[in-house]
C-alpha cells in the first residue's frame, strides 16, 4: 500500500519505518525542514533502540521517503496518518490546532478516495471535527478513522511490530477493510485488531494512559506510607503483584511519571470530563501525587545537608524521563535540577542519550559529564533520576574514590541496601528506611 505519515516525530517516524518494513511505500511529511533534510540524508533524528537500522534499510530500499510538501506526501497515498502533536493548551485540554490545520489543508488537496487516520492522542469527538474540516473543501469521498497508538518509547519498535492489540475506531466498512489489511502482518501471532466506533477508540487511549498513571501514583503513595510506617515497598510490591488481578507490571515506585504522554493525557482527560460536567476525582489526585513525587528526594537531600545546599555539588545520573530514550519532556530530572539550582547548589549530569536535548533546554546552567564517573568528581552526593541499565551495577570502588561523600539519593531503587558494595554509604531510596 502507499501510505503518508504527517508528522515525523517519535510516533510518525516509528510508524512510518515499521509500515515500510512490511513492504508498504511510505512518505513521511514534516514542516521541520532541518529534520526532513537530516532524515533524507540517512541521519536518524531520535534515539530509539533498533530504529536506525530499520530506518536505513527501508530508506536504502526506496520504501521510505521524506518531504516537507504535504501535497507530494499524500498525492498517491491510500492511507494518510496524522501523527501530529496534541500538546496541552492553556487550560490543559489537548490543543487540536496542528491536527485541524492539516485536516483543513488535506481537504483542499484530496483528488481521490483516501482513509485519513488520527494516530495522535486526541479527545473524544476529534474524528468528527477532522471529518468536518476535510469536508469543508473535499470534492471526493474519504473516511476518517481513529487508530490510537500505544507504543512505548524505548521499546517502540517491538510494540509497533508486535502490538498487544490494534484499536481501530471506524464506522465505514470500506475503511475497516483497508485498516484490517494494513495491520494484518503485525498481528499474525493472533493478537486482536479491535474494531469499535471512533469515540470509543479515542477514549480507549486516554483510559489506558490514565489507568497506568493511576497505578504509578498509587504505588508512589504506598511508598510514602512505607517510609512513614517502616515497611519495605519492594516487599509490598511483590506481595500484591503476584495477584493476577493486580499484575506485576507498573508497580515500581519512583520519582513520578514524565514523558510526552502521561502528564498531558491525564490533564486532557480531566479537562474533557469537566467539559461534560464530570469531576474526575481520581485523576486529579493522580496528577497531584505525581507533582509531589517528582521532587520527593529534595526534602531528603535538604535534611541530610542540614537545609543548606549552597555551594554543594551534586552528580546526577539520568536525564531522560525513562531509560532507552532521549526524550526529556516532563522528565523528573528537570524538576530536581531546578530545585537544586534554586537552593544554590551546582549539578554535573550524565545521561547516555539525552544530554543534547538537555543542553538545548538548560544551556550552561549545569555541567555535562563525559561519562557516569566523570559526573562524580568532587560531588557531595549522587542523585539517580533514570533507571538506565548501565547504572545498575556500577564500579563502586571508582565511585568511592571520586565522590566527596559516600551518599546516594536513588529515585529509582536501583540498589539493595544489603549490597556489600554500599557498606559505608548513606543510601536513600523510595519507600524504605535503610
Ligand atoms: N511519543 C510517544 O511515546 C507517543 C505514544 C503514543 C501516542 N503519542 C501521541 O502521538 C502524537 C505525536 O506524538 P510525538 O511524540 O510523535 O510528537 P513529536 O512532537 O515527537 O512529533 C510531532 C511532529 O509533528 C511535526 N509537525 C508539527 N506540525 C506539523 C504540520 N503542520 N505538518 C507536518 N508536521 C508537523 C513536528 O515538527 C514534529 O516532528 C501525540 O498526540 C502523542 O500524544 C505519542
Amino acid at each position: 500500500m502507499k501510505i503518508a505519515v504527517i508528522g515525523t516525530g517519535y510516533v510518525g517516524l516509528v510508524s512510518g519505518t515499521c509500515f515500510a518494513e512490511t513492504g508498504n511505500i511510505v512518505t513521511c511529511v514534516d514542516i521541520d525542514q532541518a529534520k526532513i533534510d537530516r532524515l533524507t540524508q540517512g541521519e536518524i533524528t531520535i534515539y530509539e533502540p533498533g530504529l536506525e537500522k530499520m530506518f536505513l534499510k527501508n530508506l536504502r530500499d526506496g520504501r521510505l521517503k521524506f518531504t516537507t510538501d504535504l501535497n507530494e506526501g499524500i498525492l498517491e497515498a491510500q492511507i494518510v496518518f496524522l501523527a501530529l502533536p496534541t500538546p496541552p493548551g492553556e487550560d490543559g485540554s489537548a490543543d487540536l490546532k496542528y491536527i485541524l490545520g492539516v485536516a483543513d489543508k488535506i481537504g483542499k488537496l484530496l483528488e481521490d478516495y483516501k482513509v485519513i487516520v488520527d494516530k495522535s492522542t486526541v479527545p473524544v469527538g476529534t474524528a468528527d471535527k477532522v471529518k468536518a474540516a476535510i469536508d469543508k473543501h473535499a470534492k471526493v469521498e474519504f473516511d476518517v478513522v481513529s487508530n490510537p497508538e500505544f507504543l512505548r518509547e524505548g521499546v517502540a519498535l517491538e510494540d509497533f511490530m508486535k502490538p498487544d492489540r490494534v484499536v481501530i475506531g471506524a464506522s465505514s466498512e470500506r475503511a475497516k477493510k483497508v485498516m484490517g489489511d494494513l495491520y494484518a502482518p503485525f498481528v499474525r501471532q493472533g493478537n486482536p485488531v479491535i474494531f469499535m466506533d471512533e469515540k470509543s477508540a479515542e477514549l480507549t487511549k486516554y483510559a489506558a494512559n490514565s489507568f497506568l498513571a493511576t497505578k504509578i501514583s498509587f504505588m508512589n503513595e504506598i511508598a510514602q506510607l512505607c517510609e512513614r510506617l517502616g515497611a519495605d515497598v519492594d516487599m509490598v510490591r511483590r506481595g500484591i503483584g503476584s495477584d493476577n488481578r493486580i499484575g506485576k507490571r507498573f508497580l515500581f515506585p519512583g520519582i513520578g511519571y514524565g514523558g510526552s504522554c502521561f502528564p498531558k493525557d491525564v490533564k486532557a482527560l480531566i479537562m474533557s470530563s469537566e467539559e461534560v460536567n464530570y469531576d474526575f476525582q481520581i485523576l486529579k489526585s493522580v496528577e497531584r501525587v505525581n507533582e509531589i513525587q517528582k521532587t520527593h528526594l529534595i526534602p531528603k537531600i535538604q535534611a541530610f545537608f542540614n537545609n543548606d545546599l549552597k555551594e554543594k555539588h551534586f552528580a546526577l545520573w539520568g536525564l531522560a524521563f525513562k531509560p532507552n530514550t532521549d526524550d526529556i519532556r516532563e522528565a523528573p530530572s528537570l524538576n530536581i535540577i531546578q530545585s537544586l539550582l534554586k537552593s544554590g547548589a551546582t549539578v554535573s549530569a550524565y545521561d547516555p542519550e539525552a544530554m543534547n536535548n538537555v543542553k538545548n533546554q538548560l544551556g550552561n546552567t549545569i555541567k555535562y559529564a563525559l561519562n557516569p564517573y566523570d559526573a562524580l568528581k568532587g560531588a557531595d552526593a549522587l542523585i539517580i533520576a533514570t533507571e538506565w541499565s548501565e547504572f545498575r551495577t556500577p564500579d563502586f570502588e571508582q565511585m568511592n574514590y571520586l565522590l566527596k561523600n559516600k551518599v546516594i539519593f536513588d529515585g529509582r531503587n536501583l540498589y539493595s541496601s544489603q549490597n556489600e558494595a554500599l557498606q559505608g554509604y548513606n543510601y536513600f531510596c523510595i519507600g524504605k528506611n535503610n
